[in-house]
């Protein structure tokens, strides 16, 4: 059927051949428009790439064309309030509005439906108090730490300068100068980009150690010694996995080798850049965090910490106990869950692999608790943190702070078109191309961020006020509930285990006394069978 077309545009082509020279010129149109179709149908036919367009010449490519307007055509039209993804409207549109200074209120009710599983809420209290004015602070510096940093409540999460673009960092930089809060650099190198708004800023280094690695990849420990003492650097953090692509690193294709990519990163230009999957700094639990002791050293006594997505329990407890027997201890820990962002990813590691945060988070908080270290190590968690609620929810989990990447994005501008690995961007945040980056005013977006984080926490504390809190410190898992099933609702504290100060070495309880048996601080092994298995090869 579907080949009918070319014989179709042939009798339109001879009949319009025919108007033009019996009837009038102006038949000549038709004569262009179905020669030139029929020269498309019948390449069409004889190319080799597309079966669809083979069967269907011409008409196929209504397809191709619908397919690419295919997430416009979803967000603009389609997607419900609350069902858009990754971030539904009403979350972004909450983003939005806030950024501008808007009220990002909402009239008639609720659309969710509160009797669906899964639905959570917090509980409010009957004697409610006054919000505090100014923002919470929560220090970050145990007891290895000579300068401390007081972190606020929701900070900008690691995002480079590679995945951003220039004018996107100066923007969120420029905003965390003018609201307090922290910019976390990504693993993408310590910029100007970065530096020349004067926001406090955490200096992530991943595998591939960029702006502090020797030539042959190594880490660096006297360009780390420099570029850690600059007075914007306040807290220096070592990347081990990141929720959206655990256990894998990344490449930089030669074309995005920029001269001033490979500057910031100090890789050479035009080469191909691979941050490694694995660390070289460390093979062990007991050397992580020999080389976090290190770092604090190098960065002369700043605190220091780790990010990591949780793969398995197994691995957390391993870490604790290297803490305990090296006594070395991060200042912070970041929890980001597999639910998070990044600006490329295999479709495989963003949805299947790495511990959602909830759950990566409630382990970390209780391996801490039950090893008695919780009081020197802040945790932070990341992982669609983007309203005031969320900020809630994480702390009454066991976070002390919370960072956004994707809503501070969305604050710069993000229009979520999900077009970070294309560096097509249409609005200039996620490129290198700077006819698009320059899309991105500073000066506008700048304030956007700061009032955005501002009215984000600003909503936090209302929610805390109302459950008759003091402040965030003493929201407990008690105080988040889920529906369950459709006639139960369960807290937190129902719903998880949560250890008591110094209980796993005093006494593991039985749900963890496997692991904690198992975790050696000399091996990272993720799951109990493997050692099964090793065993059962050693036999064969
Ligand atoms: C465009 C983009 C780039 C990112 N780059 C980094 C990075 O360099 N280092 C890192 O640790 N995480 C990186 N992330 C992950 C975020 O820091 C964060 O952990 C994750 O997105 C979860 O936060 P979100 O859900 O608020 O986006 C990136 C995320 C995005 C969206």
């Amino acid at each position: 059927m579907g080949l009918l077309v070319i014989p179709a545009l042939a009798a339109l082509l001879a009949f319009g051949i025919w108007a033009a020279l019996a009837l009038s010129a102006g038949w000549l149109a038709l004569v262009i428009v179905s020669g030139l179709l029929l020269l498309v149908g019948l390449y069409d036919v004889v190319q080799r790439r597309h079966s669809v367009l083979r069967n269907f010449p011409v008409l196929g490519h209504l397809r191709y064309l619908l397919e690419s307007i295919r997430p416009e055509l979803q967000q603009y039209f389609i997607e419900r309030n609350y069902d858009g993804r990754p971030y539904d409207r009403d979350t972004r549109s909450v983003i939005y509005e806030r950024a501008k200074g808007i009220h990002g209120e909402l009239a008639f009710g609720t659309e969710l439906d509160v009797n669906e599983v899964g639905y959570e809420f917090v509980v409010h209290s009957t004697a409610p108090l006054e919000p505090d004015e100014a923002q919470p602070r929560v220090r970050v510096g145990g007891p290895d730490c000579t300068r401390p940093y007081d972190m606020a409540l929701l900070n900008v999460s690691a995002m480079s300068f590679g995945a951003l673009s220039g004018n996107a960092l100066r923007a969120l930089n420029a905003g965390a100068a003018a609201g307090g809060f922290a910019h976390d650099t990504g693993e993408g190198g310590l910029t100007d980009y970065h530096l020349e708004n004067g926001g406090d800023l955490i200096w992530e280094i991943g595998s591939g150690y960029f702006g502090t690695r020797t030539k042959d990849g190594d880490f660096d420990p006297e360009l780390f010694r420099d570029k850690a003492a600059h007075p914007q650097v306040k807290c220096v953090s070592l990347k081990l996995s990141q929720g959206a692509k655990p256990g894998i690193g990344g490449v930089l294709p030669a074309a995005k080798v920029t001269p001033e990519i490979a500057a910031a990163r100090g890789v050479p230009q035009g080469e191909k850049c691979v941050s490694p999957a694995a660390h070289r700094v460390f093979g062990t639990p007991r050397e992580l965090v020999e080389f976090i002791a290190r770092m604090r050293g190098l960065a002369d006594g700043k605190p220091t910490g780790f990010k990591l997505c949780v793969g398995s329990r197994l691995e957390v407890l391993a870490i604790c106990k290297a803490m305990l027997e090296a006594q070395v201890t991060p200042d912070f820990i970041v929890v980001d869950g597999s639910e998070g962002g990044t600006g490329a990813a295999p479709l495989e590691f963003e949805d299947r692999v790495g511990m959602p945060l909830t759950e990566g988070l409630i382990t970390v908080h209780n391996a801490l608790v039950g090893v008695g270290l919780r009081d020197r190590i802040a945790l932070g968690a990341g992982g669609k943190v983007a309203t005031g609620i969320d900020i809630v929810k994480r702390l009454a989990q066991g976070a002390d702070y919370t960072n956004a990447a994707r809503a501070m994005m969305m604050a710069v501008g993000c229009i979520q078109a999900q077009m970070c690995h294309t560096n097509r961007c249409p609005v200039g945040v996620a490129t290198q191309d700077p006819r698009r980056a320059r899309a991105v005013d500073v000066a506008d977006k700048s304030e956007r961020v700061r009032r955005y984080q501002e009215a984000t926490v600003a909503e936090a504390q209302r929610i805390i006020a109302s459950m008759g809190l003091p402040g965030p410190h003493a929201l407990t898992p008690d105080m988040l509930h889920r529906r369950v099933d459709h006639a139960d609702v369960r807290s937190y504290a129902e719903l998880y285990d949560w250890l008591k100060p110094g209980e796993l070495v005093a006494e593991a309880p039985e749900a963890w006394a496997a692991d904690w048996a198992a975790a050696d601080p000399d091996r990272f092994v993720p799951v109990r069978s493997l050692t099964t298995a090793t065993r059962r090869g050693d036999l064969v």
